[in-house]
């Protein structure tokens, strides 16, 4: 590489030798012959300290060039990597020569030194990658994605891509981003009320995914073993802090695997990405611990070390009945888990992770198995502390005539679904699934609290701006 990224440098013996970084003033701090200059390249949480020293002389060049200097400016630093006597860093640079890239002038530039609000820093996403807290969250954002590709690949599953556009509704809820080339405003001049879909670019209409998983199962009934890690789109017209209309979503899908083999997964596989990042990224989970949410590292130090609760759907519904008056939804067997009763399962009554299974069959998709008792589905949610769900599941419904009913009873039509119910008709054997939202889980590792702060570019009501 052409470049020495920072966190490499800072880990590195200070043995005088001459270096140079690249990076962005955090600030720069003058005493009478001492010039400090905290440079950040992002690579690390850390910055690394270049001090210039007067008395042992700088050049003319390079005093023109500390003027220009100012938070936010890019620039070229070369001097001896040698100890530091400050205290928090092992190290420093001695200046020795400086090149302003690009200034970042004082009177316009949005991020000075103080400490700005997470609000303020969404309207500026495209500079918020440059802070403390922002540098942090780009960083776990990349670790988690990897960790879960070496979960997987460790476990002999192969990573599928399924389509972003599609002519299914995986989860049946008709919330979905319609995909067209047709001209709507010569659409709504024209007399007819009826679209011509067949003049449309696929045909027929067709939309943004909300899930792979149908696609996934075509995969996971040949190869076992397969998972997608892809960009999801839901046009729900939800503004709380756990959604987005853009997200992404990985699911498992595994040929053989009956509810319980489902939750193992699940469970092994939550563990092994929060292990991952308090192993991996210990700098910048201290930052979130100490920053964003006090305690964060030993909540999940003990999530790591306790088994998750698992319970059914009519045992969570006895024990929230129990505690009706503390909920503004009253909860009543058959009606969908509501925000407030799940963080109230997991925060209140257990105090961890839990997984729910048995949900009544009218509030889930009709890919789930229906239990014996003709009411019930074998779906599992998992629900963590200061988030509710986090993942959503279930063991698939493979038998052939049992799903085409619960389509046809559900207002679907079996002939979109013709490829699906082949899985069914051909070699069909038992298997299971979930899907984590991506972002749920950087919210449950980071402790950050809102959604649109865990990825780059939130998507939303009303929120398309970058
Ligand atoms: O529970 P969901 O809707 O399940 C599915 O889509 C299944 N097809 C998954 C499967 O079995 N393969 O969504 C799964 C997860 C949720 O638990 C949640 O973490 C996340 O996706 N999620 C969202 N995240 C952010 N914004 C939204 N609007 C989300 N909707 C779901
Ligand atoms: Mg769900």
């Amino acid at each position: 590489m052409k470049t020495q990224l920072i966190k490499d440098i800072l880990v590195s013996a200070p043995d005088g030798r001459e270096v140079t970084v690249y990076g962005w003033v955090r600030t720069k701090r003058e005493t009478k012959n001492l010039v400090f200059i905290q440079v950040n390249d992002g690579s690390c949480f850390a910055s690394i300290q270049v001090t210039l020293d007067r008395d042992r002389g700088i050049t003319e060049e390079t005093e023109a060039q500390l003027k220009r200097i100012s938070t936010g400016a890019s620039i070229e630093a070369t001097g001896l990597l040698i100890p530091s006597p400050a205290s928090g860093q092992a190290v420093e640079i001695q200046g020795l020569a400086i090149t302003v890239l690009g200034e970042a002038p004082v009177e316009t530039y949005p991020l000075q030194k103080k400490n700005h609000s997470l609000e303020f820093l969404r309207d500026i996403a495209h500079l918020r990658p440059r802070t403390n807290t922002f540098g942090a969250v780009a960083r776990m954002r990349s670790q988690m994605a990897y960790a879960i590709h070496v979960f997987f690949q460790e476990r002999g599953f192969n990573y599928v891509h399924t389509p972003i556009i599609t002519a299914s509704d995986c989860e049946g809820a008709g919330e979905m981003f319609q995909v067209t080339t047709l001209d709507l405003e010569q659409l709504a001049k024209a007399p007819t009320t009826k679209v011509d879909f067949s003049r449309d670019f696929f045909g027929k209409p067709a939309n943004l995914t909300v899930s792979g998983q149908l696609e996934a199962e075509t995969y996971a009934t040949a190869v076992s073993r397969v998972y997608t890690f892809g960009p999801t789109f839901r046009a729900e017209n939800s503004n709380t802090t756990r959604h987005l209309a853009e997200f992404w979503m990985i699911e498992p899908e595994v040929a053989f695997y009956d509810i319980y083999d489902n939750m193992d997964l699940a469970e092994e596989f939550i563990k092994f990405l929060i292990r991952w990042a308090l192993e991996k990224c210990p700098q910048d989970m201290q930052f979130f611990n100490d920053r964003i949410q006090p305690g964060l590292i030993e909540t999940l130090t003990h999530v790591l070390n306790s088994d998750f609760i698992r319970i059914s759907y009519t045992e969570a519904m006895v024990e929230l009945e129990k505690n009706a008056v503390k909920f503004e939804f009253k909860p009543y067997w058959g009606c969908d888990l509501q925000s407030e009763h799940e963080r109230y399962l997991t925060e209140t009554v257990y105090k961890k992770p839990v997984i729910v299974t048995g949900y009544p069959k009218e509030i889930k998709a009709f890919y789930m198995k229906l239990n014996e008792d003709g009411k019930t589905v074998r779906a599992m949610d998992m629900l963590v502390p200061g988030l509710g769900e986090i993942i959503g599941g279930s063991e698939r419904e493979e038998n052939l005539e049992t799903l085409e009913g619960r389509i046809t009873e559900l207002g679907l039509n079996p002939e979109d679904y013709w490829w699906y119910l082949d899985l069914r008709r051909y070699g069909t054997v038992p298997h299971s699934g979930f899907g984590l939202g991506f972002e749920r889980l950087l919210l449950y590792v980071t402790g950050m609290g809102n959604i649109r702060d865990v990825i780059p570019f939130p998507r939303a009501p009303k929120l398309a701006e970058f």
